[in-house]
């Protein structure tokens, strides 16, 4: 078994198979960063000399860590960890505040231990390792007159190319309580020069959006402030130089084990280096250690790739395959999905239920969802959560009933909840309105008529777990959407009161301890039921659901055009495996826009798949199209769902997506390509593709699919006997029976020429001729490749 961690000295090296990392313990006993990057060579202290920064006379106008060494200001150094009031006046790493009211504190190295594995944290979710026990270095700090210990620990994934870090505060102190105000996850400084950050954005229905920022100067800061991870600033986020490309180029990237509160932010300080830090938010973030206690900050995950943001993306990908998502799903066919949210709303009763089914049933889909809507009296988002009882008028034959007659359809069943809320119309809030939290004197500010249950309350923890355990025993339950519909305001909980004075400031963080011991304990319960994160589609998309929860809801906006770009978007940072994607109705209702079904299904395939719409209400060439869509889905679906996901440059146009997932062996791939608003006369388009064999041979086949001939308008005269007008009957009589060629695609070649050469597709349509070598290829059109290693039998 390889080391991975190595000690020269004062000298540390971290090696990842293609990565390096390394930092040593200086004359002061502070920690130096010296360097994260490309895989290097060093076999001694002495020669990692050339690594450290030389300081001979400190600035002026800086402060000397002390007296006998007057060229260490700790401004001026490129640190592991920051902490406060000892010179460093950028971003500190920790802020700890004693009884006396002291937060100066200066934390010096006392000793580093090596050791292979990993234990569990006791109050946050974490990457797990292999059988044979992740490389772990924990180095711990003294402040040695307040009585405090930090300790830091890295963990290296050598396969994946991630090294992962956390912290924990412990309080030396006998009879004295601290307060932490700041505890980081990670710090790294960089030497600046010139990075771009990339920050995802967004709001409901509108996750993902990709920004970037040149960090010259001064300080950018990405974070949640809702109580969640939040569709306003994922944690993932990016560092590259300023020609970095899909695949080209330098790249680090960061993301946090975490579903609350987070705070990244990336400072490019006066001496022109570059600082990043990521963990807790420490807005509003108190938390009191007493003697003898322990504080954990969350776990930092950080990947360096030198070729490019894709294999950035892979790197991430298969950490969080192999080391965050668990349990019987973790490489296994996720079931193809039909849920009821967008067929019927609030609106339904068995017999509703039951026809969706069968329909769904009819096309091969595999898995019936029956979303909000089915407890307490539920027909609209003002009362009942909390009362998790079948709405009898609804269901009469309960949800077991309901359960049975769809598995007798063949049909999978399962069910959506929100556990962690209340309405204030509901038998729980009449019972226990202190169980919520609410400011006790003044009006709560209402989000979606619901408020959140404080799960800094033991008490409620229990609740959850053990009527959850109800619902999800009462039926033959084989998947659950987990809920969480709302964001954080009138922070107050009535159990942390007892607590004192600052304890409120502790509850966005307890409440998220809370919750993760509610899904610890229910997927320990129930191990083999699907669970499915949820929160207003991608409010809490993090990989602290995602060490519990192994897919989730990506958006409520299932437009396939927004949909195409958040997905993009949010493979930067996790695998297609994680999020889900449905097909739903045109005009979507999001957007009210129309696109094409095969467009909706080219996108939606790329992730963990399903339907949400009103199948009953489908003519027959949908119904079948649809029954085709499901047969590729489950004839690739390893590939979609744990293929090696690569996307392409798109050269500043929003225009052009294409995709493309390739098997880990290397036999099978799916591409796609997509535009979203076409532009007349640019009809070529080369699909360059990427992740194959160079020496191995290969079919490119595509889907080929006759065009409607209501598509052509009234340019269809050109090639009709009789005079058809746009949008009339006999248009659409006659669609019923002709429709317009599609283009086949059939190349045979090797990986490498597929690679290099680039597959230059047929045609596009633009305005000068149509035929069956013509590509139809309008707006928000879409078309799926698919690429098979052929054997060629040598004579
Ligand atoms: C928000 C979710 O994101 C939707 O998919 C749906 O489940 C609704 N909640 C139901 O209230």
């Amino acid at each position: 078994m390889k080391d991975m961690i190595k000690q020269y000295g004062n000298y540390f090296q971290l090696d990842t198979s293609n990565t390096t990392y390394s930092f040593r313990v200086t004359q002061t006993k502070h920690l130096e960063h010296l360097y994260y990057g490309e895989k290097i060579k060093i076999d001694s202290e002495d020669e990692a000399d050339f690594l450290y920064e030389k300081h001979e006379f400190a600035a002026g106008n800086t402060v000397l860590y002390n007296n006998d060494n007057v060229n260490l200001t700790l401004e001026d150094e490129r640190l592991e960890f920051s902490s406060y009031g000892k010179g460093d006046i950028r971003e500190p790493f920790v802020i700890v505040t004693g009884e006396d009211g002291l937060f100066t504190s200066d934390f010096l190295f006392k000793e580093a231990k090596i050791t292979k594995g990993k234990e569990k944290f006791k109050t946050l979710p974490g990457s797990y390792d292999m059988a044979e026990g992740v490389d772990h270095l924990e180095v711990i700090l003294l402040d040695d007159n307040a009585k405090i210990e930090l300790q830091l620990h890295y963990f290296v994934y050598e396969d994946t190319d991630v090294i992962t870090r956390s912290a924990k505060i412990v309080n030396r102190n006998e009879d004295k309580s601290i307060c932490v105000e700041r505890l980081m996850s990670t710090q790294l400084d960089l030497d600046a020069d010139d990075y771009v950050l990339t920050t995802f954005n967004g709001a409901w229905a509108r996750e993902m959006e990709k920004h970037e920022f040149k960090v010259t100067a001064g300080k950018h800061v990405n974070s949640s402030y809702t109580g969640t991870s939040s569709s306003r600033a994922n944690p993932f986020i990016m560092l590259s130089k300023e020609n970095t490309t899909e695949d080209f180029g330098e790249v680090y990237a960061f993301n946090l084990i975490y579903s609350g509160n987070h705070y990244e932010a990336v400072e490019c300080a006066s001496n022109h280096k570059l600082r990043v830090v990521t963990g807790i938010n420490p807005t509003n973030f108190m938390f009191k250690i007493a003697a003898g206690e322990v504080f954990e900050a969350p776990e930092a995950v950080m990947t360096y790739s030198a070729k490019g943001f894709n294999e950035m993306s892979h790197n991430m990908h298969e950490f969080v395959r192999e080391h965050i998502t668990r349990g019987k799903y973790k490489y296994a066919n996720r079931p193809i999905l039909i849920n009821s949210w967008e067929a019927s709303y609030f609106d339904f009763n068995e017999s509703k239920l039951l026809k969706l089914a069968k329909a769904a049933k009819d096309v091969g889909i595999e898995l019936f969802v029956l979303d909000d809507g089915w407890f307490g009296k539920r027909d609209n988002d003002k009362c009942s959560l909390g009362d998790w009882f079948e709405n009898t008028q609804k269901l009469p034959n309960g949800l077991e009933g309901l359960a049975n007659k769809i598995n007798a359809l063949g049909l999978d069943f399962g069910l959506w909840v929100e556990p962690e809320m209340v309405n204030v119309d509901s038998e729980l809030y009449r019972i226990h309105p202190e169980w919520c939290v609410s400011h006790p004197d003044k009006p709560h500010s209402e989000g979606r008529n619901q408020r959140i249950l404080d799960l800094s309350n033991d008490e409620v923890v229990s609740y959850i777990i053990e009527a959850m355990t109800k619902v999800f025993s009462s039926a033959n339950i084989k998947y659950v959407k987990w809920d969480m519909n709302r964001i954080f305001s009138d922070y107050y909980s009535n159990a942390l009161a007892q607590r004192g004075v600052f304890a409120q400031k502790e509850l966005s963080h307890r409440y998220v301890m809370g919750l993760y011991k509610i899904m610890e304990e229910l997927t320990r319960r129930f191990p083999d039921i699907l669970f499915e994160g949820c929160s207003a589609g991608g409010n809490r998309f993090d990989l602290g659901i995602l060490s519990y929860f192994p897919q989730i809801w990506a958006s409520d906006d299932t437009d396939a055009i927004y949909r195409v770009g958040a997905q993009n978007n949010y493979s930067y940072g996790y695998p297609q495996s994680c999020y889900t994607a449905h097909v739903s109705a045109c005009p979507n209702h999001q957007t009210l826009r129309e696109t094409p079904l095969d467009t909706r299904f080219n996108v939606a395939a790329f992730a963990s798949f399903g339907y949400e719409c009103n199948l009953c209400d489908m003519s027959k060439e949908e119904l079948d199209e649809i029954k085709e869509q499901i047969e590729i889905y489950k004839k690739y679906r390893q590939v979609f769902l744990y293929g090696d996901f690569y996307r392409y440059d798109r050269k500043n146009t929003d225009n052009l997506y294409q995709w493309i997932v390739v098997s880990k062996d290397k036999t099978t791939a799916v591409g796609m390509i997509l535009q979203k608003l076409v532009n007349a006369n640019t009809t070529f388009n080369m699909f360059k593709l990427k992740g194959l064999e160079n020496d191995r041979k290969y079919l490119f086949t595509n889907r080929v699919i006759k065009q409607n001939i209501k598509n052509f308008g009234d340019l269809i005269n050109t090639q009709s006997p009789i005079h058809i007008k746009n949008k009339s009957f006999l248009q659409h009589l006659v669609s019923k029976f002709v429709s317009m060629p599609g283009e086949t695609e059939v190349y045979l070649s090797s990986g490498s020429a597929f690679m290099k050469g680039g597959v230059k597709l047929t045609q596009a349509y633009g305005a000068t001729g149509y035929n069956d070598k013509v590509r139809y290829f309008q707006d928000f059109s879409s078309k799926m490749y698919f690429i098979e290693e052929k054997i060629i039998e040598e004579n």
